[in-house]
């Protein structure tokens, strides 16, 4: 089991005697693979985040990291182990510099090591000249890169981030989704990533498992969630409001105002006939843009199942 970074099996997670917040989850993640939590609020990915963390007592299950059972050897797993948590929790009157050194000490790390690490970890996140700032004057954008970088002071091998990018701005967002992407190529880390940007999940992650009122229901690559899809949804820009609308069996038109109209079309289905068929009734096109949310529409779809 050498190549399984994470393993949990039949975890079950109860607060207060009462709330079942995961139900019996079984869930490999492989070394090496970026892959995604997904799920609505309360679904349980932050308390599976927080039990792998030893942050949060489990009720029932087992977990390894890389093959090492973190109820037997915790204190060995967490060198391999990285966490960016969903809430900010830096101390508020420390230096940035500091906040990384600290973590470098819990780690054992020496000084020289330690001081190119957490350089190059600045450089790299775009936080070098913040480096002496103090916590509480940074924004939320460089709050959360700090913990990033504080999560890879020690260079664990898998990486764990709970909403990374909640809140953040486009920019800001594309230059973490950069960061990650390169470390998972370049340096082999495994990351697990939580998020509510379904496009985030779409364009980086390989493997994907969606959780639903504490239980798991689709562990899949995206590759084949995605080709279950069976709609493409388009964005007609038209010359002239159309007077009546064409019927075309397996295609969807709906007005978005008189100059627009969505086009969904059932996968299999020819677009040039579609397009004759328009050509033939005298209907303009001005522009076609492709409006499927691929991944989102996938996942409404599966939570409304799961009802
Ligand atoms: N400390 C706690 N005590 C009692 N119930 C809790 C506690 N923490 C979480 N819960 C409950 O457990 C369930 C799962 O919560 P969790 O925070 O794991 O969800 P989540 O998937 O991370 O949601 P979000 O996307 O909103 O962050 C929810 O019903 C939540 O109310
Ligand atoms: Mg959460």
């Amino acid at each position: 089991m050498k190549n399984i970074a994470l393993c949990i099996k039949n975890l079950t997670k109860i607060y207060n005697n009462k709330n079942y917040a995961l139900r019996d989850i079984s869930l490999n993640v492989i070394s090496g693979d970026f892959f995604a939590l997904l799920g609505p609020n309360g679904a349980g990915k932050t308390t599976t985040i927080g039990i792998i963390s030893s942050l949060i007592k489990k009720t029932f299950g087992k977990i390894k990291i890389f093959d090492i059972d973190i109820d037997k050897n915790f204190s060995k797993a967490k060198y391999k182990l990285g966490i960016v948590s969903q809430e900010y929790n830096l101390n508020q009157f420390e230096k940035v510099e500091n906040i990384l050194f600290t973590q470098a000490g819990y780690y054992g790390l020496s000084k020289i090591f330690s001081k190119i690490r957490i350089y190059k970890l600045l450089n790299d996140l775009g936080l070098f000249k913040q480096r002496e700032m103090i916590v509480r004057n940074l924004s939320g954008g460089m709050k959360r890169r700090l913990m990033i970088a504080r999560s890879l002071v020690h260079n664990p091998n898998l990486l764990i981030l709970d909403e990374p990018t909640a809140g953040l701005d486009i920019e800001l967002r594309r230059i973490i989704w950069n960061y990650m992407y390169n470390i998972n190529k370049n340096e082999k880390k495994t990351i697990i990533l939580t998020t509510h940007y379904l496009e985030e999940a779409e364009r980086l992650c390989r493997n994907v498992a969606i959780i639903n009122k504490g239980v798991i229901i689709k562990n899949t690559s995206m590759h084949s969630l995605l080709t279950q899809l069976d709609v493409n949804t388009f964005l007609l820009e038209i010359k002239k409001p159309l007077k009546k609308f064409p019927v075309i069996n397996g295609v969807k038109l709906k007005i978005k105002d008189s100059y627009k109209i969505l086009l969904s079309i059932k996968k299999g289905i020819n677009i040039n006939e579609i397009f004759n068929i328009f050509y033939k009734k005298k209907i303009e096109i001005l522009s076609i843009r492709n409006k499927s949310k691929r991944l989102e529409e996938m996942f409404l779809n599966l939570i409304d199942n799961d009802k």
